[in-house]
C-alpha cells in the first residue's frame, strides 16, 4: 500500500461507512505511547484511576513489570481481578481499591505511573498529582491526562466522538428517568462536568497548584497529557 493510500484508509477506516464497524480497542496505542514517553524500567507500575484495568493489562502484556490497578470503584476492579484470573497474570496484576488522593504506597517506591481519562474526576486533582510524585521513584516518570494514542486510527477517534455524541441525550432532553440511570451508569461523573476540564488550561491550572514541574505532552498524542520525572534526588 502506498503512502498515500495507506493515509486515507487510516483517515477513513478504509470504506465508506465507519459507522458500521467495531471500533478497535485504543489501549495498546496508549501502552505503546506510554512507553515511548516513560521510558520506565521494569519494576512496579500503576495505572491510577484504571477503571476495569484496560491500560494495566495492555502495559502488562509489553512488560514483565508487576502492575497495580488502582480505582476508587471496587465493581470497576472486580472485572480486572477476572481478567487477571482468565488471563493468568493474577502474580502480576494486582487491584488495590484507593484513590489518586490517598495512594496507599511508599514515597519513592514505583517505576511508573500512569492514569487515562481519570485525572478529569478526581476530587482534588493537585493532591492527587503530589501522590503521583511522591510514590514515584527517582528518574520514574507519570504520564497522566487522557486520549487514545497516537498509533489510534483517526477515523476510529472521529467515530468515537460520533457516536458519544449520539447515544448520550441532549441534557436539555433527557427526561427525569433517564438522569438518575445515567448519573449510576458513569458515577465518577459526578465531581465536574465531563467535558469542562479538558483544556490544556485546566490541566496546567493543577499542575500549578500542586506545586510540582509537569509539563503537557506537545505536539500531543491524540488527548491531553501531562508528562513527569521525579528528580534524581
Ligand atoms: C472514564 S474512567 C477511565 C477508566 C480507565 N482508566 C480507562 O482508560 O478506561 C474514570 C475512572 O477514574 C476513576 N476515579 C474517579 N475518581 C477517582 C479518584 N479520586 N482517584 C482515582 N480514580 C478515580 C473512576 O472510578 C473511573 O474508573
Amino acid at each position: 500500500m502506498s503512502e498515500a493510500e495507506r493515509a486515507k484508509a487510516n483517515a477513513d477506516g478504509g470504506e465508506s461507512d465507519p459507522a458500521s464497524r467495531e471500533l478497535p480497542d485504543w489501549f495498546d496505542a496508549v501502552a505503546e505511547d506510554v512507553l515511548e514517553y516513560c521510558r520506565p524500567k521494569q519494576g512496579l507500575w500503576v495505572d491510577l484511576g484504571c477503571g476495569s484495568g484496560g491500560l494495566g493489562f495492555a502495559l502488562a502484556q509489553v512488560s514483565e513489570s508487576a502492575i497495580l490497578l488502582i480505582d476508587p470503584n471496587a465493581d470497576a476492579l472486580a472485572k480486572a481481578v477476572e481478567r487477571a484470573r482468565a488471563s493468568g497474570l493474577s502474580a502480576r496484576v494486582v487491584p488495590i481499591v484507593s484513590s489518586a488522593e490517598h495512594i496507599p504506597l511508599a514515597e519513592k517506591s514505583v517505576d511508573l505511573v500512569t492514569s487515562r481519562g481519570s485525572i478529569f474526576f478526581w476530587k482534588d486533582p493537585p493532591q492527587g498529582l503530589r501522590e503521583v510524585y511522591r510514590i514515584l521513584r527517582p528518574g520514574g516518570r507519570a504520564l497522566v491526562g487522557g486520549g487514545f494514542g497516537t498509533s489510534y486510527p483517526a477515523w476510529a477517534h472521529k467515530e468515537f466522538f460520533r457516536r458519544c455524541r449520539d447515544s448520550r441525550p441532549k441534557k436539555e432532553n433527557r427526561t427525569e428517568e433517564e438522569k438518575p440511570a445515567e448519573r449510576a451508569e458513569r458515577p465518577y461523573e459526578t465531581v465536574r462536568p465531563w467535558n469542562e476540564p479538558r483544556r490544556p488550561e485546566w490541566l496546567a491550572e493543577q499542575v500549578q497548584a500542586a506545586g510540582i514541574e509537569a509539563a503537557l505532552v506537545e505536539p500531543t498524542p491524540p488527548g491531553l497529557w501531562l508528562l513527569f520525572e521525579r528528580g534524581r534526588t
